[in-house]
């Protein structure tokens, strides 16, 4: 029977977290079961840091539906399996999981939900492994999550991206520019080509698709012979040129199994380029952190409402270790193990890393399909 149970919320932040926190503490309050928040994700585990979560007479978890953030905050780039200590002056990494583990289990909570993407499911994965209870909700605006169809905050991301794209295109009309879009997703190119169709781009560079800056040249050039003197260009973060690299701004230093690559420049890169080839001027927008905050889109509110609701409906089935998905439109549930555990490189290390099995845009999806049938220059 479970009695008493805490949240995570985990990685960077999107909107929807609070939507889910409601969503569990609502279900769990109407069956008479405790609900915990910890604080900042897996550090506040680390610290034992926690609030207790109510929804009534307008407590912490009321009125929080249409919030960006996290109520109970949330940590990047903390791998509790290999954390950075200080130590006489010098960093150290340490595997300091089983404080994690001791917390969880005197302060007897008998399941823990993890909000979070692949490099925080990894780490629930190998909490289950100790003999935690979890639960996973699978969070990120970059859609990247292996087995479930769709992410809470990717919805909202693709809106505020479809958003821009609509104001970037009077300007490129009033001035005949060339405008690049630079868009958030890491490794896969979600958010670029499904706002790309939203907002009606030219052309959207993925980067599942390595890029030839040619392509872009004669669908620039196409546009201009039919009268149409601008374009709308969205570049993924993660976008490359064939033969080239990936465009990495900064390097952190926060230990194996986090992805320490701070993404940037892929857009301006391209506007670049594209100003010196077509001889027209060019003007790249970095959409960034917008993408991630503020309130979430209706369908963001249900689809998080759905998921809290139905992780807590599985703690009190007592079916634990499995990540809430959506698969071919319906509400279910997949062991951890499926999501994160086969990838053997990096072992039982968390991280939202390159190598991790992230879902990527395939080539046979309906996004490319469409996207190519009416004519949207993927680069290639
Ligand atoms: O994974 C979500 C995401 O917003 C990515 O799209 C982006 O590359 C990254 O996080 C930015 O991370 P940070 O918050 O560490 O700058």
């Amino acid at each position: 029977m479970v009695k008493k149970v805490a949240i995570l919320a985990n990685g960077g932040d999107v909107s929807g977290f609070n939507a889910v926190i409601r969503a569990i503490v609502k279900t769990a309050e109407n069956n008479n079961i405790e609900c915990y928040g910890f604080i900042d994700g897996y550090r506040g585990l680390l610290k034992n840091n926690y609030v207790r979560l109510c929804t009534n007479n307008s407590e912490n978890a009321s009125g929080i539906l249409p919030k960006g953030g996290s109520i109970i905050g949330s940590s990047t780039n903390a791998n509790v399996f290999h954390y950075p200590v200080e130590e006489n002056g010098q960093v150290v990494y340490k595997d300091l999981s089983d404080v994690c583990v001791e917390n969880v289990k005197k302060d007897g909570f008998d399941c823990l939900f993890t909000l979070g993407g692949d490099g925080t499911q990894k780490s629930a994965r190998d909490f289950s492994l100790r003999g935690i209870n979890v639960i996973g909700v699978p969070k990120t605006i970059d859609n990247d999550v292996a087995c479930t169809d769709i992410t809470f905050g990717y919805n909202t991301a693709v809106s505020v991206a479809a958003d821009a794209l609509d104001r970037l295109h009077t300007t490129g009309e009033t001035h005949h520019r060339i405008m690049v879009l630079e868009v958030m997703g890491r490794y896969a190119g979600w958010i670029a080509l499904e706002s790309a169709i939203a907002g009606g781009a030219d052309i959207a560079f993925i980067p599942e698709i390595p890029y030839d800056i040619n392509c872009a040249v004669r669908k620039i050039e196409e546009r201009r012979k039919m009268g149409k003197e601008f374009s709308i260009v969205v570049v993924a973060e993660g976008a490359f040129p064939k033969g080239g690299d990936i465009s990495v701004e900064s390097v952190r230093h926060n230990g194996t199994g986090v992805d320490n690559n701070k993404l940037g420049g892929a857009g301006s890169k391209v506007a670049k380029e594209l100003e010196k080839l077509t001889g027209l001027e060019a003007r790249c927008t970095v959409l960034g952190y917008m993408q991630r905050g503020g309130t979430p889109t209706a369908f963001d509110r249900v689809l998080s409402t759905k998921y809290g609701a139905k992780a807590m409906e599985l703690a009190m089935e007592g079916k634990f270790n499995v990540l809430t998905v959506i698969k071919d439109g319906k509400l279910d549930a997949v062991s951890l193990e499926d999501v994160v555990g086969n990838n053997k490189e990096i072992g039982a290390v968390s991280g939202n890393t390159k190598e991790s099995n992230i879902r990527k845009v395939t080539m046979d999806h309906d996004l490319v399909k469409t996207a190519r049938s009416i004519g949207i220059c993927l680069g290639d």
